[in-house]
């Protein structure tokens, strides 16, 4: 069996582009739309107006590409990522990378909206992403692989490229960026986690919690991306503070750490022209 899906998708995408050539997709999470200002000479594909696309439906998520030059690199920027809590199929997500994987997309740069599970780590803070615990209980590889695209059994024992983390790390470091590093931890949702799941996942060794991100990871990696990944931490899990948690307060603090992860994204793309 094969899935037709991806090859319509990127068919459809590239007949308007032309011959642009794509090398980095950039993923922005909720309340992080901002970068996608940036591009220059931006060619905007609505993710509606791309038959076979899914749909993203969470405020804070505009829901289209923004294809074009971004600090020498061409890049294709989702604005507006699809969420597995929305109901979507998580083949869904392989649809689209895969569609990306044949426009000629070389590296993945994902960023996202986090609770943190440290207490030293406040709402504000970036965490670079070093590792990952898929505990949705969702994963998007699961059913027929093109062998022609990537590997049945794909390896993660370098998913998030060890070399871009310490570059990273070293950037931050000269723009006076406190950057934390830190294991994600990926749940369904919708729902914030309750007080004793923080506990757990703490006890696990994750020190983010959140709801995206490790399945369009999971797919770059088998389609032979190189994968840089950002959290912006906007809160702390539920119990390690008084009060509730909002999805307004995810993303005030989103936007007020926006500049810093801006920073850090496009200080990498500029000291990476081939990367
Ligand atoms: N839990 C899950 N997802 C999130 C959180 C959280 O506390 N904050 C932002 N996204």
């Amino acid at each position: 069996m094969n899935n037709p899906l991806y090859h319509d998708i990127a068919a459809q995408i590239r007949s308007r582009i032309g011959p642009f050539e794509p090398d980095t997709l950039i993923i922005l999470g909720s309340g992080l739309g901002a970068l996608g200002h940036e591009i220059a000479n931006p060619v905007i594909i609505n993710y509606a107006d791309l038959k076979g696309f899914p749909q993203s439906t969470v405020s804070g998520h505009e829901g289209r590409l923004i294809i074009g030059s971004l600090c020498g690199h061409n890049v294709i920027c989702m604005q507006g990522r699809i969420h597995l809590y929305e109901g979507h199929d998580p083949q869904s997500i392989n649809t689209i990378i895969k569609a990306f994987q044949i426009l000629g997309i070389k590296q993945l740069i994902v960023t996202n909206a986090a609770g943190s599970l440290n207490p030293q780590m406040a709402p504000g803070s970036i965490m670079l992403i070093k590792d990952h615990i898929n505990f949705s209980g969702r994963n998007p590889l699961a059913g027929y692989n093109d062998d022609a695209l990537g590997p049945r059994f794909p390896d993660l024992s370098n998913a998030y490229d060890a070399d871009i983390r310490h570059q990273v790390h070293q950037l931050a470091h000269r723009h006076n960026i406190e950057l934390f590093d830190g294991v994600y931890l990926m749940v369904l949702g919708p729902n914030f986690e309750t007080a004793a799941e923080i506990r757990a996942f703490r006890t696990l060794g994750a020190d983010a919690v959140g709801m995206s991100t490790v399945p369009e990871v999971l797919c770059a990696v088998h389609s032979g991306m190189k994968v840089l990944g950002l959290s912006v931490i906007t809160n702390f899990g539920t119990g390690m503070k008084e009060g509730t948690q909002s999805h307004s307060e995810t993303l005030a603090q989103a936007n007020s750490a926006a500049q810093k992860l801006t920073t850090l994204v496009k200080c990498y793309l500029q000291e990476n022209p081939n990367g």
